[in-house]
């Protein structure tokens, strides 16, 4: 696109390295726990696609970090299980994440989701939840891995950005990509402009990598 493009800003290529058959119409609903740390925007998204009948899935817990965050409210509102679990009551992070498998153990939840948990996890989280540890990170991964990626994409003067949801592995933002989607990045752009146009993609495309990791888990059973 070049400079004064007057291309829609809704133009937006969708991109699925992978797609999984459809699950039995037969097939039990997935239990879905969520990981959140602020705002919940994508938390109430896949409360919605799967109470709208996109997402075969049932989300039966949400678990929160930072003690008032809008998640919270998000979750009372939507009728959903939160628990606060602040990062700052345990020793280590691998005891933080020993809570969180025996609470969502408990649950009985088949994919936990990393819906802006702002916290490195460890492999404790990792391999009790292997291939079923979802991650939504604001960029076409492997660019701006970490803290700030809209922030960077925007600084970098890329024409090109967008949103990934991947496996989670014990490298931060590393594991294997699920979905992507791809969002244009106007010469005009600010933080409050391109935000909102990366999370609209990542309402989209999170219930569809939950849906593949949940045929993993599927596939995986004998
Ligand atoms: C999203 O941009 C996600 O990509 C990143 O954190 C943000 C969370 O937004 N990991 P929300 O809390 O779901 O509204």
């Amino acid at each position: 696109m070049t400079r004064g493009s007057t291309a829609s800003p809704r133009t937006v290529a969708l991109v699925v390295p992978h797609v999984a058959p459809s699950p039995s119409p037969r097939a039990r609903a997935l239990r879905l726990g969520v990981l959140a740390s602020g705002h919940g925007s994508n938390f109430a998204a896949l409360v919605r696609a799967s109470r709208h009948g996109a997402l075969h899935a049932e989300v039966v817990g949400l678990v929160v970090n930072t003690p008032r965050c809008k998640a919270l409210t998000r979750a009372e509102r939507l009728d959903v299980a939160a628990t606060v679990m602040d990062h700052r009551r345990y020793n280590s992070r691998e005891a933080l994440d020993r809570a969180l498998v025996d609470h969502f153990r408990t649950l009985r939840v088949d994919v936990l989701v990393m819906a802006g948990w702002m916290r490195i996890v460890s492999p404790v989280l990792c391999q009790a939840y292997d291939k079923r540890l979802v991650n939504i990170h604001p960029s076409l991964l492997p660019a701006f891995r970490g803290l700030n990626a809209m922030e960077r994409a925007l600084a970098a003067g890329v024409r090109i950005t967008g949103c990934t949801a991947h496996l989670v592995v014990p490298e931060v933002d590393a594991g294997p990509i699920l979905i992507q989607a791809a969002v244009p990045v106007y010469p005009n752009d600010t933080m409050a402009t391109l935000a909102p146009r990366i999370h609209a993609q990542e309402h989209r495309i999170l219930p569809v990598a939950v849906a593949m990791a949940g045929r993993n888990l599927l596939n995986e059973r004998p």
